[in-house]
C-alpha cells in the first residue's frame, strides 16, 4: 500500500509508539485486503467499550495507548459499555466490575473518544451521505452504507481505534465504487408486517448470502426502523455490510443472481430464533439502540398498563434519544419499565442478574443471546413483548 511521506514518518515510530502501532494496524489491514493508499475519514465508531467483552488484556492495551500520549484525529464515538451507572440497581453491581468499566470509558476519554455508549451514533449526528468512515459495530456498519449512504467497511474495535488516531482508513472493501455493487437479487414473495419479520428475514438472507450484497425487491415503503432491523439481523448471520432496501430499476435487477424468500422461509427463520417456551425474566427492546420513534411507540403501547412484578422490562437507547424522549421515559417508567442507557442486554452480564428467559423483538439480539449471554430466547414482535411484559 502506498503511504505518503508523512504516513512513512508515522509508520517509522517519528511521532511515537502509539501512533506507530495504530499505523501498522492499517497498513496490515490494507496489505492484506490490496487497498492502495489511505483515505481520510470524517468519523470513527470504536466497539469493544463493555468490560465483559474485552477483558482486562484489551484494558491494557488502552492503557499503553494512552500513556503513549495517543488522541483522535477525527470525531470519534464509543459503542455501549456493561453498566449504566444511572441504573446501577438493575446492574450486576460488584465494585471490580465497575471499576474496570469506569477505567475503560475513562481511556477512550482520555483519547478524544466521545463516551456516547450507543450503537446508534447516528440518531446523534447524521454522517453526511457519501463521506468516508471508520465505523465498528456491524449493526451501525449496515446502517450507515444502506440507509445513509456513507461509505465505512465493517471495521473491528482495534481498527476503528487506529484509524480514529491517524484520521484514516484503508481504502478497499466498500469504501470503493465498484465494490457498492448489488450482486443478488432478493425478490421477497410475502407481506412483512413488523420490525421482528423483516429482523427474520434479515436472518434468513444472512445465513444464504454471507458477505454478498443484496437488493430487495418486494419490500412495500419499509421504514427506516424495520430497515434498522433488516440490516443488524442480516450483519448477525452473515457478513453484509451493504444493501438496497428496494429496486424498481430492471436494468440492475436482470443481470443479478436471484433468491427467492417465500413465506415458509420467514416463518422458519422467525421460529429459529426462539429456543424456549417457558415465560420470560427479562423483556428487552433496544437492539440496536431504541430511536426517538420507537421509543414513543413503546410508550403508547404500554401507557396506563402495568409491568407485572414477575418480569423485568428494559428498553434500551442512547442518554440522546432519552432526554428527547423525557416525557415518553417518564410513561414507560411509571408502567414499571426501565429505559436503559450506556449498555444493552447482550453486553452486560444478564445471566448474573439472574435471567433465564430472554424475550426481544430483536433478531441481532435472539441470534447472539443464546451463546454469547447462555440465555434461552423468545423471538416475537414489539406488540407482543409488551402484552408478555404486562402479562408476566
Ligand atoms: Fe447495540 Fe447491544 Fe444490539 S450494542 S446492536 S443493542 S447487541
Amino acid at each position: 500500500m502506498y503511504l505518503n511521506r508523512e504516513e512513512e514518518r508515522i509508520y517509522e515510530g517519528e511521532e511515537g509508539w502509539a501512533y506507530q502501532i495504530a499505523m501498522r494496524i492499517l497498513v496490515k489491514l490494507g496489505d492484506l485486503f490490496g487497498a492502495d493508499r489511505l483515505i481520510p475519514i470524517d468519523s470513527a465508531h470504536v466497539s469493544g467499550v463493555s468490560y465483559k467483552t474485552i477483558g482486562d488484556a484489551a484494558i491494557e492495551f488502552l492503557e499503553a495507548l494512552a500513556k503513549a500520549g495517543a488522541k483522535s484525529k477525527v470525531r470519534s464515538t464509543a459503542n455501549p459499555a456493561g453498566i449504566d451507572y444511572s441504573h446501577l440497581e438493575e446492574m450486576v453491581n460488584l465494585p471490580r466490575l465497575r471499576e474496570r468499566q469506569v477505567r475503560i470509558i475513562e481511556l477512550y476519554r482520555s483519547m478524544g473518544i466521545n463516551p456516547i455508549l450507543t450503537c446508534t451514533p447516528y440518531y446523534i449526528r447524521r454522517p453526511r451521505e457519501g463521506v468516508h468512515l471508520a465505523w465498528a459495530e456491524s449493526s451501525t456498519v449496515i446502517y450507515a452504507n444502506s440507509i445513509l449512504h456513507s461509505w465505512t467497511n465493517r471495521e473491528g474495535g482495534p481498527s476503528a481505534l487506529a484509524a480514529a488516531l491517524i484520521g484514516k482508513t484503508p481504502n478497499y472493501g466498500v469504501h470503493k465504487v465498484e465494490n457498492r455493487q448489488a450482486n443478488v437479487l432478493v425478490k421477497v414473495k410475502t407481506d412483512l408486517r413488523d420490525e421482528a419479520e423483516f429482523g427474520a428475514l434479515g436472518i434468513h438472507v444472512g445465513r444464504i448470502l454471507k458477505d454478498e450484497i443484496p437488493c430487495f425487491e418486494g419490500l412495500l415503503k419499509p421504514d427506516e426502523t424495520q430497515l434498522k432491523h433488516l440490516g443488524a439481523a442480516m450483519a448477525s448471520s452473515g457478513m453484509p455490510s451493504l444493501f438496497y432496501p428496494c429496486v424498481s430499476c430492471p436494468k440492475i435487477s436482470d443481470k443479478l443472481e436471484k433468491l427467492s424468500v417465500e413465506s415458509d422461509d420467514l416463518k422458519n427463520a422467525f421460529e429459529s430464533l426462539s429456543t424456549t417456551n417457558e415465560a420470560p425474566d427479562m423483556i428487552f427492546i433496544g437492539c440496536p439502540h431504541c430511536s426517538l420513534e420507537e421509543v414513543k411507540q413503546i410508550a403508547l403501547r404500554i401507557r396506563g398498563r402495568r409491568v407485572n412484578g414477575n418480569v423485568k422490562l428494559w428498553v434500551c437507547t442512547s442518554r440522546y434519544v432519552r432526554r428527547k424522549t423525557e416525557n415518553y421515559v417518564k410513561i414507560i417508567e411509571a408502567a414499571g419499565g426501565k429505559v436503559i442507557s450506556d449498555t444493552c442486554a447482550v453486553v452486560t452480564w444478564l445471566k448474573e442478574l439472574g435471567v433465564d428467559v430472554l424475550m426481544t423483538n430483536s433478531a441481532k439480539t435472539a441470534y447472539y443471546a443464546p451463546t454469547m449471554n447462555k440465555v434461552e430466547t423468545i423471538y416475537a414482535s414489539l406488540d407482543q413483548c409488551i402484552e408478555a411484559a404486562c402479562r408476566g
